[in-house]
């Protein structure tokens, strides 16, 4: 299932594939499936850390680079990720790199990014942050 999946999102640029995969993502946690996919990836025995006075559900972080703009936040949550470095945020936002600029290296399973650190600039983030947080509170 995995392969047939994989060979069919490798006919598409891997920058469009990494947005529809989480905007997929998105949609599915929207239609009512995030318990379910939090009962699939959330570790069953969460060992919680504290690093710097911050506590963390679980060990597992993602590096920047994934979530420029903090925009999935409640959807990697719910695969597991105990924390998302988000970023890179820049003061002003700026476009990165003329495309294509993430290029698949299938044989080496690896990815070269040259994307140029396009975000949305600190503003932006710092709203959705913000607005992120009231949510969760509630
Ligand atoms: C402050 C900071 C900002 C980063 N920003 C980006 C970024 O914007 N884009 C990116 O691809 N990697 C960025 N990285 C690097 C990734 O988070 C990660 O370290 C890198 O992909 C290597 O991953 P690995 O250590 O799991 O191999 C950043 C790292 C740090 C510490």
């Amino acid at each position: 299932m995995y392969r047939l999946l994989r060979n069919f999102l490798f006919l598409f640029s891997p920058e469009w594939v990494h947005y529809f995969s989480m905007n997929s993502l998105r949609l599915l946690c929207r239609l009512g499936v995030r318990k379910i996919l939090r009962s699939m990836f959330v570790p069953k025995e969460n060992v919680p850390s504290e690093v710097l006075g911050l506590r963390f559900p679980n060990k597992v972080g993602l590096g920047a680079g994934f979530d420029k703009n903090a925009r999935y936040l409640r959807e990697l949550e719910c695969l597991g990720f105990g924390a998302v470095e988000i970023g890179t945020v820049t003061p002003l936002p700026q476009a990165g790199n003329d495309k294509p600029r993430l290029f698949r290296l299938p044989k080496d399973k690896a990815l070269i990014n040259r994307m140029g650190f396009n975000n949305e600039g600190v503003e932006v983030v710092r709203e959705r942050l913000k607005k992120w947080k009231i949510e969760r509170e509630n």
